[in-house]
C-alpha cells in the first residue's frame, strides 16, 4: 500500500496501555503533557512518502519534487522535507521567509500565485529564489521592472491553465477556463513575444499549471503533461526558443474516509512517466526538466489532531453532539468544504462497548462548526481523548484565531520521543500585536 492510501499516520498503533500510540508516543500521554488541542505529526510518514515519491520518479532522472507549502509551512517539517531532497512551491512572503528561515536552498524554491505584491516579488529577488512562475500580464511588467532596478535576470515560469478542469473523480476539457489563475493558452504566445521584445530581465524557462487537487484520476495527469510538452514544444519552434521546464502542479489525493480511493503515488508516476516519454518522442523537445509540487499527499496522513472531549448534548429524538476543546478555528476545511474526516478515541481505540452515533461539535460560535457528523463512538465521554485523522494538510496552515482562541501547538513524534515544532499560543501572544491608542 502507498503511504497515501493509508488513513492514518504509518505508526499508528494500540499500545499495551490500550491506547493509541504514534511514532511510539502514546497519545494520551502527549495530550496530557502538551495540552489539547494538539496537532501531532509523524516524522516517519513524512520521511516514507518522501522517499516513496523519489523511488517512483526514478525512472525519469530530470524529476524535480517539490512540496506545496501551502499544505504545512513551518521552519521543522520545512527543513524535514528539505532534508529528503524536496525543493519548496512558496505563493507568500511569509512562506518564503520560513522557507528561507529553515535554511532551504533557495534555488530550488519557486513562487507561485496569483496577484505576488511588489514587496513579495522583490523579497523572491532578494533571496534568489530559483523560479518565478508569472501568472498574468501585469505581472510580467511588474516583474521586469523590479529585476530592472536591482539589475538582476529573472528565470521564471508562466502559469497557465491547460483547459484541464478537475472534478477529482471526473474531468471536462474546454478550449480554455475561467480561473483567476494563469495564462490562458490563447495568451502565451503574447507574454512569449512581450517576455523576448521588451522584458531583457526575464529568462523564459518553461510552463507551469495545476489541475486540482485531492484527485483521485490519474489519467487527467498524462493528458496534462502531454498539452505541457506540446506547448514547450510549439513556442521553442515559433519564437526560437530553448525552454526546457515544466512543472505539472500538486494534487494527489489522500484517504480521509474508507469511501476515498487515492491511486498509489507509484501509479500516478507511472502515467506521468510514460506521457512524458512519448510526448517528448513525439514533440521532439529533448528531455525536460519536470517539477511535481505535491502537498496534501506528502503531509495529511502524517498529521493528527487531538482534542479533549467536554460537554456533550443529545437533542430530544434528535442528534448527540459531543464538544471537543477545537473545531473550526484549527481546522475549517468541514465548515468549508464540508470535508470528511474520521476519528478514534484515542484512550480507548479498540472499544466496541456501548457504540454510539454521535456529532463532533467544534467549541465556537458557530452552528457550522461540526467536525464530523454521525460518527460511531464507544460511550464518548467528558474527559476522553479525541484522535482526528489526516490533519497534516491545510489544517495548521489554514487556522484561525476566530473567537479570539490560541492556535493550537505541534508536536513531531519519532522513535517514542515527541518535541514542540510549533508552541501553542498564550493570550499574550493573542494581544502582541494589538496597539491601545485611542483617537
Ligand atoms: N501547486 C499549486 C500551484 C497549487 O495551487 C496547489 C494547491 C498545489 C501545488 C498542491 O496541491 P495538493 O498536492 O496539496 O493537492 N485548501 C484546500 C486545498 C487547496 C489547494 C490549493 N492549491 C483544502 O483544504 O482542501
Amino acid at each position: 500500500m502507498s503511504t497515501n492510501q493509508s488513513s492514518e499516520p504509518l505508526t499508528c498503533r494500540v499500545n499495551a496501555k490500550g491506547h493509541l500510540e504514534i511514532g511510539g508516543c502514546d497519545t494520551v500521554e502527549l495530550a496530557k503533557k502538551y495540552g489539547t488541542p494538539l496537532y501531532v505529526l509523524d516524522k516517519f510518514t513524512i520521511k516514507s512518502v518522501c522517499a516513496e515519491y523519489k523511488k517512483a520518479f526514478q525512472a525519469y532522472p530530470k524529476m524535480r519534487m517539490m512540496f506545496a507549502s501551502k499544505a504545512l509551512c513551518t521552519i521543522a517539517t520545512s527543513k524535514l522535507i528539505a532534508e529528503e531532497g524536496f525543493g519548496f512551491d512558496v505563493v507568500s512572503a511569509g512562506e518564503i521567509f520560513t522557507v528561507y528561515k529553515a535554511g532551504v536552498d533557495m534555488s530550488t524554491v519557486l513562487f507561485n500565485g496569483n496577484n505576488k505584491s511588489f514587496e513579495e516579488l522583490s523579497l523572491a529577488i532578494d533571496l534568489n529564489v530559483g523560479r518565478i512562475s508569472v501568472d498574468n500580464f501585469s505581472e510580467l511588467e511588474t516583474l521586469n521592472k523590479i529585476a530592472a532596478h536591482k539589475n538582476k535576470i529573472v528565470q521564471i515560469l508562466l502559469r497557465v491553465t491547460p483547459g484541464i478542469e478537475c472534478h477529482t473523480h471526473e474531468y471536462i476539457q474546454t478550449g480554455h477556463l475561467d480561473s483567476k489563475f494563469g495564462f490562458d493558452l490563447s495568451q502565451i504566445d503574447g507574454a512569449a513575444g512581450l517576455i523576448l521584445d521588451n522584458y531583457k530581465n526575464l529568462e523564459l524557462k518553461g510552463i507551469h499549471a495545476h489541475i486540482g487537487s485531492q484527485i483521485f484520476e490519474t489519467k487527467i495527469y498524462g493528458d496534462e503533461v502531454q498539452i505541457l510538452v506540446r506547448e514547450i514544444a510549439r513556442l521553442n519552434e515559433k519564437f526560437k526558443l530553448n525552454m526546457n521546464e515544466i512543472n505539472i502542479g500538486g494534487g494527489l489525493g489522500v484517504k480521509y474516509t474508507n469511501a476515498d480511493n487515492p491511486p498509489s503515488v507509484e501509479e500516478i508516476a507511472d502515467v506521468i512517466i510514460s506521457s512524458l516519454n512519448s510526448a517528448i518522442e513525439k514533440y521532439r523537445t529533448g528531455a525536460l526538466v519536470v517539477y511535481i509540487e505535491p502537498g496534501r499527499s506528502i503531509v495529511s496522513n502524517a498529521g493528527v489532531t487531538l482534542y479533549t472531549i467536554g460537554s456533550s448534548k443529545q437533542v430530544p429524538c434528535g442528534t448527540k453532539y459531543v464538544a471537543v476543546d477545537g473545531g473550526m478555528a484549527d481546522n475549517p476545511r468541514p465548515a468549508m468544504y464540508q470535508a470528511l474526516y474520521s476519528a478514534l478515541i484515542a484512550n480507548k481505540p479498540n472499544s466496541v462497548e456501548n457504540l454510539q452515533t454521535v456529532t463532533i461539535a467544534g467549541k465556537f460560535c458557530e452552528s457550522g462548526d461540526i467536525l464530523i457528523k454521525n460518527i460511531q463512538l464507544p460511550s464518548p465521554a467528558n474527559g476522553d481523548i479525541l484522535c482526528v485523522f489526516n490533519t497534516g494538510a491545510y489544517n495548521y496552515s489554514m487556522s484561525s484565531n476566530y473567537n479570539r482562541v490560541q492556535k493550537s501547538g505541534m508536536v513531531l513524534v519519532n522513535n517514542s520521543q515527541s518535541a514542540i515544532i510549533v508552541y501553542r499560543e498564550t493570550l499574550e501572544d493573542l494581544i502582541s500585536h494589538d496597539a491601545d491608542e485611542l483617537l
